[in-house]
């Protein structure tokens, strides 16, 4: 699907919203639902649709849950570092991260390469 780049972004988080109930169904793991509530604590950065809000913070938006998981584990323990993320990942049970990670790897992404 074609997605014009000034509207792309309000068009990408409303599908989002759309699919992000069915992705939740047939995930294995995590609650999306669940994971969305948590994102509260996460959108000054994330933003609500993966989307990044500063210039020094990672898009995750459609991320595996697989690398997110390993990056959260990683950022709690403090074997990757940096000062917010560890911070932010010393709260998370291990059911939080799956959670998020379920609802942030769950949001559908459209890519459009430069012409
Ligand atoms: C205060 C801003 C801030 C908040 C709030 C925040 N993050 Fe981050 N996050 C960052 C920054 C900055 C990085 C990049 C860290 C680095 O440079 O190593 C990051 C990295 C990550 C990564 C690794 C991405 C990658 O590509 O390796 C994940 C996953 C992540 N954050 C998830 C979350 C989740 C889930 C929450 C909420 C529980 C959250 N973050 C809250 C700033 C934030």
């Amino acid at each position: 699907m074609y997605v014009h780049k000034r509207q792309g972004i309000g068009f990408a988080s409303a599908l989002c919203f759309l699919l992000t109930g069915l992705a939740g169904v047939v995930d294995a793991g995590g609650s999306a639902e669940a994971g969305n509530e948590k994102a509260a604590m996460c959108i000054a950065c994330h933003g609500k649709d993966g989307l990044s809000r500063r210039p020094d913070v990672p898009h995750i938006a459609g991320q595996s849950e697989i690398y997110m998981s390993a990056q959260l584990r990683r950022f709690r323990s403090g074997e990757r570092v940096h000062p917010e993320m560890n911070v932010i990942a010393m709260s998370l049970s291990d059911e939080d991260i799956d959670n998020l990670v379920a609802w942030y790897s769950s949001i559908q992404v459209e890519v459009k390469l430069p012409q």
